[in-house]
């Protein structure tokens, strides 16, 4: 139940999204689904995410709403409760992790060297945030630890573009791909619903190569 192998193959860009007004949270949502993305992880980063996470939880039922910037146990159990069905952290400790795979939905923990690779999968996940993707060494790196751990796959994100993302899909261990780039700051400002779908249709027409199943 915890592995988020399941979330990574909704559609090949996760976009991840900052929202500072929750009246933007259901528009945005719907206009992510309307260019044919399915899933969207929501930052905990503004004091009302919570509460835009409840409004789609609520009001977008065919969208996928994951928690992303999990740092504590707390935020965790919150983003839960405020209807996340999935969570993201940047980063993995041993204490949070534990403490996440408690909740019983999938767990997506950001990991940047191998041995944080192998600290998640000793708990038995093996779909993981590559993060920061272009500053920790890209497709490159990827491709490298592809043949030491042939059974993790990757969702790289930091520094992703869509000119950039074929790049990490053309890899065997890259189901998708994270990024901020589908809904600009200034559309969401000016309600721009059609620039942030017409950015999701761009994502959502990318293709994955050569991922194994
Ligand atoms: C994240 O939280 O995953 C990143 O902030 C997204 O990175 P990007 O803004 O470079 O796409």
């Amino acid at each position: 139940m915890a592995d988020a192998t399941s979330v990574l193959h909704v559609s090949p860009v996760i976009p991840v999204v900052t929202i500072a007004d929750p009246q933007h949270a259901v528009p945005v949502a719907r206009a992510l689904i309307d260019g044919g993305v399915g899933v969207i992880e929501l930052t905990l980063r503004t004091d009302s995410a919570l509460t835009s996470l409840k409004l789609i939880a609520e009001e977008v039922p065919d969208i996928l709403v994951g928690a992303g910037t999990i740092l504590t146990p707390g935020q965790a159990e919150a983003a839960v409760a405020a209807g996340a069905q999935f969570l993201v952290s940047p980063g993995v400790t041993p204490f949070l992790l534990d403490h996440m795979l408690q909740l019983d939905i999938p767990v997506l923990p950001g990991v940047a060297t191998v041995g944080e690779v192998m600290t998640v999968l000793e708990r038995g996940l093996k779909a993981l945030k590559f993060f920061p993707a272009g500053p920790a060494g890209g497709p490159e790196y990827l491709a490298a630890i592809g043949a030491p751990l042939p059974d993790v796959l990757f969702c790289p994100t930091g520094g992703v573009s869509l000119e950039s993302a074929p790049g990490y899909l053309s890899l065997t261990n890259v189901a998708c791909v994270g990024g901020s780039w589908l809904t600009p700051r200034a559309a969401m400002e000016n309600n721009d619903w059609e620039k942030v779908t017409n950015l999701a249709r761009e994502a959502s027409g990318l293709t994955r190569t050569r991922l194994r199943h």
